[in-house]
């Protein structure tokens, strides 16, 4: 099985959608997808009903998760750990304590556009414009991953 944990700051409106984006390009028998914020603020919350509506548009149910922070632990739990922008970057790198642990984080646009360190921009105070435009960026990078990971 194969481990993939997405992580942005609050864990209730960018990472709960790259969950549920990727889990739908991949093979539940082979891999698996969760997802955690930096902030422990909104532990045990909904996604936000943003993006609830805009999975939900593209055919895709997030309901199911709840927020929940990373911890330490997700480094030697998760294969890979995509995170949505610099500053998740260092706080998930302020957790590690190994180079194979450090080794295992990146930014999730480095895979669209690499080396760029591009961020993807937080919607939480956007309107819901914001949130389609963070979609189609999920989307277009999660499609590469999967591709990625069902050839290695
Ligand atoms: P997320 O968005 O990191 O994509 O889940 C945010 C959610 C909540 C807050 C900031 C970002 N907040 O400040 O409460």
């Amino acid at each position: 099985m194969t481990k993939i944990l997405m992580v942005c700051l609050g864990n209730i409106c960018r990472s709960p959608l790259a969950e549920g984006i990727l889990e739908s390009k991949l093979d539940a028998s082979k891999f698996t997808v969760d997802s955690a914020g930096t902030s422990s603020h909104h532990q045990g919350s909904l996604p936000d009903p943003r993006s609830i509506e805009v999975a939900q548009k593209n055919g895709l149910d997030i309901s199911n998760q709840r927020s929940r922070p990373f911890v330490k632990k997700d480094f030697k739990t998760f294969d890979y750990i995509y995170v949505m922008d610099t500053h998740n970057y260092n706080d998930v790198l302020e957790k590690a304590d190994t180079e194979e642990e450090c080794n295992k984080v990146s930014l999730i646009l480095n895979t669209l556009y690499p080396r760029e360190n591009r961020s993807v921009p937080d919607p939480y105070y956007d309107a819901l414009e914001g949130f389609d435009k963070v979609y189609e960026m999920l989307d277009q990078s999660c499609t590469l991953i999967a591709e990625k990971l069902k050839s290695s």
